[in-house]
């Protein structure tokens, strides 16, 4: 059966008390629309699209960064879920599979849950993912009846004896797409809150003789966001998760409680992770490599048998070879640094291509900026960079070339030469006892 995804996330979030809308505050570096979206894309919609309101050419963006292909429809009043889903019929004209449901601010169902919402639908008109919560509070009560769904009735709406199930809507649903929209259209928003409610098409979709079922899935795979707080846990989960799996892949995490991955961090089995490093967006490490305590990473991959850290910091275009070295306090940006090569301290490579088992000496900077530009630095083969050299890019460094400390390199340099360029020494006999005795003097005097 193809599929249609329709994701909400039209609403303010007045709780999140910010000028952002709601669903792009992220989790693990990634907004939780884009979680929304990943988790729908287990079913392979075949079209996607997103309702915003507040901030939506922001959310617009946002959407089409993950997935170009998306509709985005906007929602001006938010006048309920149901008259939500409703702005999608125009993009989903003629589509004749099903719609899902989601919401942009519940990043955590499961692909294996979708699945099983599907299976579902084999048997029944209406799919409704619910959860047995441990607080129901004020939730969407499902309300069943023999073996169906029979109606969803909201917390404001509902009755004492309708308070005590403990069955909630997790607010995903999924139904033939046509289907959907003639059951939307029957809704009226005669409730509690004055608002147009999806969840009343269970009891529209019973009265015509269509059939509905809950799939039950785990409460926190329907944690919705409303307020920092609960970001901030979201959060946390994700991060419990990512460590756990990890783990189960092989990862050595010394303080897992301490390490931050984001949303797409893959990491490879034996890697070992020590702790306080955080990985921002985009990051591979293959297996084997140690990445090494305080380190942080984002947008870069690091391969087999690399050794990053501690307090390294690897930036988007970061490209480590097999057995490369990155030790403390270097920034590496938008650079390849070939098999072997080691970069171990307080340098700054950005936009270069570094050779296969070159040495950078400490205190290395790229000088790869003129305030308008950026330019490459490119180093051979089994060259030496002498510590506390300046590369003043564009520049070239040969193969098996040198460069002499505190070298300021602004010409290129053949393979095989030394290039020093720095003041001459000069040693004047006994001048320093001499100057040290007239300001000692002086300060005697007091002056
Ligand atoms: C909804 C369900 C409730 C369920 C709960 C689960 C309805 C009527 N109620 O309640 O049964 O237990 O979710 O969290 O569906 N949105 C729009 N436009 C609108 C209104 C909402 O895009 O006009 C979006 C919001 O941005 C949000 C989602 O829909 O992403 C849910 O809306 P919200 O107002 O939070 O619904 P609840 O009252 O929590
Ligand atoms: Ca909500």
């Amino acid at each position: 059966m193809t599929t249609a995804l329709i994701i909400l996330g039209a609403g303010m979030g007045t709780r999140m008390n910010s000028d952002l809308p709601k669903v792009l505050h992220e989790i693990a570096g990634s907004p939780m629309l884009v979680h929304a979206m990943k988790s729908g894309a287990a079913l392979e919609p075949e079209r996607t699209v997103v309702v915003a309101g507040h901030g939506a050419e922001l959310v617009e963006k946002a959407a089409k960064a993950y997935d170009p292909d998306v509709t985005v429809v906007i929602q001006a009043e938010q006048l309920g879920t149901g008259h939500a889903v409703r702005q999608a019929r125009d993009a989903l004209a003629g589509f004749d599979g099903d719609a899902l449901v989601l919401y942009g601010d519940t990043p955590f169902i499961r692909p294996e849950t979708l699945a099983a919402m599907a299976a579902a639908r084999l048997t029944h008109d209406v799919v409704v993912l619910g959860f047995e919560a441990e607080d129901p509070g004020r939730y969407g009560r499902l309300i069943t009846k023999d073996d169906q769904l029979d109606r969803i009735v909201e917390f404001k709406d509902s009755s004492n004896e309708e308070r005590a199930v403990n069955l909630c809507n997790s607010g995903v649903i999924m139904s033939n797409c046509e289907t959907l929209f003639d059951l939307i259209d029957a809704i009226g928003n005669d409730n509690a809150a004055g608002e147009y409610y999806l969840t009343d098409i269970i009891g529209i979709a019973r009265a015509r003789g269509l059939t509905a079922t809950v799939v039950r899935c785990d409460e926190a795979e329907t944690l919705g966001i409303n307020s920092r707080a609960e970001l901030s846990h979201a959060e946390a989960l994700f991060q419990t998760n990512a460590r756990t799996d990890g783990q189960a892949n092989g990862v050595t995490l010394t303080a897992p409680e301490t390490v931050f991955f984001a949303h797409d961090t893959v990491v490879g089995r034996d890697t070992v992770i020590e702790p306080n490093v955080v990985f921002g967006p985009g990051v591979t490490v293959e297996s084997g490599a140690t990445i090494r305590a305080f380190s942080h990473l984002e947008g870069c991959h690091v391969s087999r048998g690399a050794v990053v850290g501690p307090y390294a910091r690897l930036r988007p275009g970061a490209e480590l070879a097999e057995n490369v070295k990155v030790g403390n306090f270097v920034e590496i940006k938008n650079a390849q640094i070939a098999e072997g090569a080691k970069v171990n301290h307080l340098s700054y490579v950005g936009d270069a291509e570094i050779g296969p088992r070159s040495n950078i000496g400490a205190g290395t900077i790229t000088c790869n900026y003129d305030g308008v530009f950026k330019h490459k630095t490119t180093i051979g083969a089994d060259a030496f960079i002498g510590s506390n050299t300046m590369l003043v890019a564009p520049v070239t460094v040969g193969d098996a070339a040198m460069t002499a400390s505190g070298t300021v390199v602004t010409k290129n340099v053949p393979a095989g030469d030394l290039a020093v360029a720095r003041a001459k020494q000069e040693n004047k006999t006994g001048f320093a006892v001499r100057l040290f005795d007239k300001l000692k003097a002086r300060k005697a005097k007091g002056s």
